[in-house]
């Protein structure tokens, strides 16, 4: 037993003969003065005898002389800040069983959106405060003391007191209200067992509309005065999501109603704190008029992916950090299930891809992490809300699906969330339930994926009648690891009507191909033109490295339009990373590139795209010389789609094709295509004068503000000037983000530096300064480096949280390419570094000194200057 407070510090977690059985919290927040004080009543389950009650608390001011549990009053109180806890201790051992802890405290409404902090909104023309949460991960302590970890579920029972004239939402329906001139008290339901993280507040004026689920499940969408016709899209994704999800996991909706509300200041897109959903604006709000088909399809993603955690999360929540990809790999392959079955136009399994390729480039680094990552320290939990989780979490499990099965999968799924509702979970405890459910080896199989970082590629040779596979991990810096994983190997010949299915276990292993190729000669094929595909539409966590020969029949097979889109995208995700890797020429992935001219679909472009965008950034270091012919050599590849597309809509055209002109038409001004840079201009001046003019729809807005940007320097800067009028004079959150993320994309150093300066005036919320950081203009990295410099200290106070202060990190100092860079970089923050951003910081290095491992590599291919000119003829 514990002697004296001190022992409690330094821990990873609280200790555990104590846990919260209910909270009964009444909070009382000032709108004017930004602060708030609050009583808490928690009962208190004590399971072993002990002299303290130890607790999580964070900037709060906690009145000593208030705290009793039960009659007793502490003898010693005291206030880790740096451990973020409370120790309450007596001068007596505390009974085993159950008492009640009360304490009164005050804390400060915060703007750093997280805790319980203030965000502000223009009502009438003037401005107003209102008073929201973000708990997630461990900012419960900012506004209540209370045991901050998911593990510790409670029940809570709020009461407000807030402004009479003010709407304000919490988890639960309300029970009562009663009126107080000025002040009202609302009290709200009592919670089911829940976690801290997801108790949610939200205080302000809002408007809302209301519509019901198939059980009676009501769901209210809230946003701010005037703003509500925006809500009505995601209301009718709410409502089919929550009826989807009840079948899907055979489990109803487990609260009596959900609010969905968009803040205007957000650090994060969303967060689904349980019953009350909060969001960004543009994650949110949808305007059939002003807002872009890709902003609808982020709606939708969000909201689907929020309420998904209702479930996966919120029903069912991870025993701890560690296990974090629960939560966020399951919500995000989920609302993918979910957005497929409401737009199956938006073929949006293909576009699962852009989140494996997400995963896939992250995971290549030797600074990623395994997606179960052990957390020693609260301030590390951020920083795990990444790639790693989110996206290769998304995409093991569909890969697990898909050798499962899905039905099989869906069902074991639903016995999990029946098994551990209102409770945690670990990893661990999901492979049980699947290997109970389907006979499978799930924990072994699934176990080299979730604790060991990384992934392998699979070299592929056909030697006679076998395909002879060997894995090895897969790094961008060209070493391979020392990593090993069961690997589902799929594979099909010539058609997709035969498959092959089996699991590599070891370091190398063949595959007979015999009966494949018998099959196909039977057919009177060629054997020379026959192709053979591995990750039969992606669905494995890895990559493949072909031998030429089997390179060859693929280029022969997509040229052919043989191949499913998602093996289009795969072929050319790998060649970009294995030629990254230098592991593959530039020259030959250019050759590659070549046999993709015909292409026309969006979800195969989107890659495409990314590609060509990503060989001209790193040809302007490596081959200066040769920089202009390989632009125009990606321009040819992207203009035929281009062209067939023009800058108009037409009538009744799909969502996909939608989107496709807008990535093209980006794509072909950062690539410096002048007729397309011209024709934005152009059009860009039409809608100076008429914002109703239908030659820029808001899909095609964010090509022409990057068209006009090229065009801007200090001494021509009316364009830049009208882009921020533009900015000042839209209420829309989304068209704000679109002028953002162009404004530092001029070539002049000048302009860049006005605008990351932008960034520090009171027209820019905290939230979106990524967008301006996103923009940057690779003739403005020198100088963005040397702003970040002179600003760090402002920066690192104002963007303490780690998703916000990383985005400066990575996107400053990825761009660079040089060894001399990477070592100013790292002197620069040798005594700077924080957790918050030290992974970030780290990756980032990683990426320079990758990208100059590439530019060595490319300037030694003796091929690449007569190959370029070759294929520059070739399509002409
Ligand atoms: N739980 C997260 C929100 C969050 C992120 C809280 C980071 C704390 C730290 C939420 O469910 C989420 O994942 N939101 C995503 C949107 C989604 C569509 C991937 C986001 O905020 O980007
Ligand atoms: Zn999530």
């Amino acid at each position: 037993m514990a002697a004296s407070p001190e022992e409690f510090r330094g821990q990873a977690r609280l200790p555990r003969f104590a846990s919260p059985l209910r909270y009964d919290l009444r909070l009382r927040p000032d709108l004017a003065s930004c602060a708030f004080s609050g009583a808490a009543a928690v009962a208190v389950a004590v399971s072993a005898p002990t002299r303290f009650l130890v607790l999580n608390a964070a900037e709060l001011a906690v009145d000593r002389d208030s705290i009793r549990f039960q009659d007793l009053a502490p003898s010693e109180v005291v206030q880790f800040e740096e451990d973020e806890i409370l120790v309450v201790g007596f001068d007596r051992e505390l009974p085993v069983g159950e008492g009640v802890l009360t304490m009164d405290f005050t804390g400060t409404l915060n703007d750093q959106m997280r805790g319980f902090y203030r965000s502000k909104y223009v009502y009438n023309g003037e401005s107003r405060n209102m008073a929201v949460t973000q708990f997630e991960a461990a900012d419960a302590r900012r506004c209540f003391p209370c045991w901050d970890e998911p593990a510790f579920k409670a029940k809570f029972k709020l009461t407000l007191e807030v402004p009479s004239e003010l709407v304000a939402l919490s988890n639960m329906p309300v029970v009562s209200e009663t009126a107080n001139g000025p002040i009202k008290t609302i009290y709200y339901e009592e919670s089911p067992l829940m976690s801290t993280y997801l108790v949610a507040i939200v205080v302000g004026l809002f408007d809302y509309i209301e519509s019901s689920t198939l059980e009676g499940t009501k769901v209210r969408v809230y946003t701010q005065v005037g703003k509500i016709n925006q809500g009505k899209f995601a209301l009718d994704v709410a409502v089919k999501s929550l009826d989807l999800y009840k079948d899907y996991f055979a489990t109803p909706y487990p609260l009596p109603k959900l609010d969905m509300i968009a803040i205007p200041d957000f650090a994060a897109g969303a967060m689904e704190n349980y019953g009350l959903v909060t969001y960004r604006e543009t994650a949110l709000l949808y305007d059939e008029l002003l807002s872009s088909a890709s902003n609808k399809q982020q709606v939708a993603i969000t909201v689907a992916h929020e309420l998904a955690h209702q479930w996966f999360g919120n029903l069912v929540t991870m025993e701890w950090w560690t296990h974090l990809w629960l939560n966020e790999g399951f919500a995000s392959w989920v609302s993918y299930l979910a957005v497929e079955s409401l737009f199956p136009e938006w073929n949006n399994w293909t576009q699962f891809l852009d989140e494996t390729t997400s995963g896939l480039r992250l995971d290549a680094l030797a600074e990623s992490h395994p997606i179960e990552v052990e957390i020693n320290h609260a301030s590390e939990i951020d920083a795990i809300f990444d790639s790693i989780s989110y996206d290769k979490g998304a995409s093991v499990i569909r890969m697990l699906q898909s050798y499962l099965g899905a039905e099989r999968f869906q069902k074991a799924l639903a016995s999990y969330i029946k098994k551990y509702a209102y409770s945690n979970a670990k990893t661990e405890d999901l492979w049980t339930v699947l290997e109970e459910e389907s006979g499978e080896p799930v924990k072994d199989l699934m176990t080299t994926w979730t604790k060991q970082q990384g992934y392998p590629v699979i070299y592929a040779k056909l030697n006679e009648h076998d395909l002879e596979l060997e894995q090895a991990q897969f790094l961008s810096d060209g070493s391979s690891g020392p990593g090993m994983w069961i690997v589902p190997i799929t594979s099909c010949c010539d058609s997709y009507d035969v498959q092959k299915k089996f699991l590599l276990k070891d370091k190398t292993d063949k595959m007979q191909i015999k009966e494949f190729i018998a099959s196909q000669s039977a057919n009177g094929e060629n054997n020379q033109n026959i192709w053979i595909k591995l990750n039969i539409d992606q669905t494995g966590f890895y990559r493949v490295k072909y031998d030429d020969e089997l390179a060859a029949g693929l280029v022969i097979a997509i040229k052919a339009k043989k191949l499913s889109l998602m093996d289009k995208i795969g072929i050319v995700e790998d060649s970009y990373a294995l030629s990254i890797a230098c592991k593959q020429t530039l020259t030959s992935l250019l050759r590659l590139l070549n046999a993709y001219h015909d292409e026309s679909d969006y979800t195969v472009l989107s890659h495409v795209t990314s590609v060509c965008l990503g060989i001209s950034k790193i040809s302007v270091d490596a081959t200066p010389d040769l920089n202009k012919d390989i632009k125009q050599l990606l321009i040819n590849l992207l203009l035929p789609a281009a062209k067939k597309l023009g800058w108009d809509p037409k009538d009744s055209e799909s969502h996909l094709d939608i989107m496709l002109r807008s990535l093209l038409l980006i794509a072909l001004v950062r690539l410096g295509h002048h007729e397309t840079i011209n024709e934005g201009v152009r059009r860009f001046h039409i809608f100076l004068e008429d914002r109703k003019t239908s030659l820029l729809p808001p899909d095609n807005r964010k090509a022409a503000y990057l068209a006009v940007m090229r065009t801007v320097s200090t001494s021509s800067r009316s364009s830049y000037d009208a882009l921020l009028k533009i900015y000042r004079e839209t209420a829309e959150a989304q068209e704000k983000s679109r002028v953002l993320g162009s404004l530092s994309s001029s070539p002049d150093k000048d302009i860049v530096f006005e605008a990351l300066n932008f960034m520090f005036t009171d027209e820019v919320r905290n939230q979106d300064s990524f967008y301006i950081l996103g923009g940057i203009s690779l003739e403005g990295r020198e100088v963005a480096w040397i702003w970040l410099k002179q600003n760090w200290d402002y920066v690192l106070k104002t963007w303490p949280s780690s998703s916000l202060i990383s985005d400066f990190i990575n996107y400053i100092i990825s761009p660079f390419t040089s060894e001399e860079k990477a070592t100013e970089v790292s002197e620069f923050f040798a005594n700077r570094i924080k957790p918050s951003f030290q992974r970030a910081l780290k990756q980032s290095l990683e990426r320079v000194r990758i990208s100059a491992r590439w530019i060595d590599s490319i300037r030694s291919e003796p091929d690449l200057c007569q190959t370029v000119h070759e294929l520059l003829q070739q399509e002409v």
